[in-house]
């Protein structure tokens, strides 16, 4: 076999609702995720060992100690299969690392595709689940790749309703904020569960829908690092932004926008008042 690749998208939740806490401290979210149209890249080659190279503009982001997830993630499924067998995977990173769009969840389930694929192993669905789920929250939902309504702590997925066509633009001031403070941080009484029952017919019907509903983690965030209330306001200051937002627990939030000039001009603009954030725009993938 030669090689290929597989893309790892950008994860964002859309709304993100905290509604309970189990006993072991973790969260239990009602979440609406979906995928942005841009991402990191796979490539995989047949190899008796098990080789990660990281290249791409944000590779440098990485932590040096610790086992990087994608080799967890081969690890793990090699275990599960039974497999012996290597793999050489280079990694190509774009997207900023710690900054709650998926980055590693992401590429994680990308390594799990693509082994799956280069091994020509199948898992049942059931243990594919929790080998996923073992190596973070959000790895599932990373696997499922379609905009999803994410129940539990990330292990109950349904379908969501038919997004509809939408524009993007990430926002990362390239401060990374860890999940853990992030959910430790969050005050007062849980949310309801409020999950978008009905398709909505465009762009506009999307933001006035997620704008009923929010994102839990944003008042904690903006306590641990002030500068994503910042990005927020510079997002919603941007002509023709129908609703700006924190993804997962930041500090990575997006604008919405019906057209995919408006995105680009949103761009342009903070990438000229802020030149040392990371910012994408990116189709909202349906
Ligand atoms: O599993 P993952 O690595 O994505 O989660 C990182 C940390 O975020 C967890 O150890 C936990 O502190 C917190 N978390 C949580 N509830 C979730 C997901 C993550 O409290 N549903």
């Amino acid at each position: 076999m030669t090689s290929f690749s597989i893309e790892a998208p950008a994860k964002v939740n859309l709304t993100l609702h905290v509604v309970g806490r189990r006993d072991d401290g973790y969260h239990l979210l009602d979440s609406l995720v979906a995928f942005a149209g841009v991402g990191d890249t796979l490539e995989f080659r047949p190899a008796d060992t098990l080789r990660l190279e990281v290249t791409g503009p944000t590779a440098g982001q990485i932590p040096a100690e610790g086992e990087n997830i994608v080799l967890k993630a081969a690890r793990l499924l090699a275990g599960a299969a039974g497999v012996t067998r290597g793999a050489a995977i280079t990694l190509t990173k774009r997207l900023p690392v710690a900054a709650g769009i998926g980055g590693g969840s992401a590429d994680a389930a990308a390594a799990l595709k693509g082994l799956m694929r280069l091994w020509d192993v199948v898992l049942p669905a059931g243990t594919l689940a929790k080998v996923a789920l073992s190596i973070g929250a959000d790895v599932p939902v990373c696997l499922a790749g379609t905009p999803t309504r994410m129940m539990g702590v990330g292990e109950m997925l349904e379908p969501a309703p038919a997004l509809p066509p939408a524009w993007l633009l990430l926002v990362n001031p390239m401060v990374p904020l860890h999940t853990p403070p992030v959910f430790k941080a969050r005050t007062g009484p849980f949310s309801a569960a409020d999950p978008l029952t009905d398709s909505p017919r465009d762009a506009k019907a999307l933001a006035a829908a997620l704008a009923a509903r929010r994102n839990d983690l944003t008042p904690p965030a903006i306590t641990i690092e002030p500068v994503v209330g910042e990005v927020l306001a510079a997002i919603a200051a941007t002509p023709d932004c129908l609703l700006p937002r924190m993804s997962g627990s930041g500090a990575t939030c997006f604008g919405l926008y019906a057209e995919e000039s408006q995105a680009r001009a949103a761009a342009a603009r903070l990438a000229a008042a802020h030149p040392a954030w990371w910012i994408a725009p990116a189709r909202l993938l349906s």
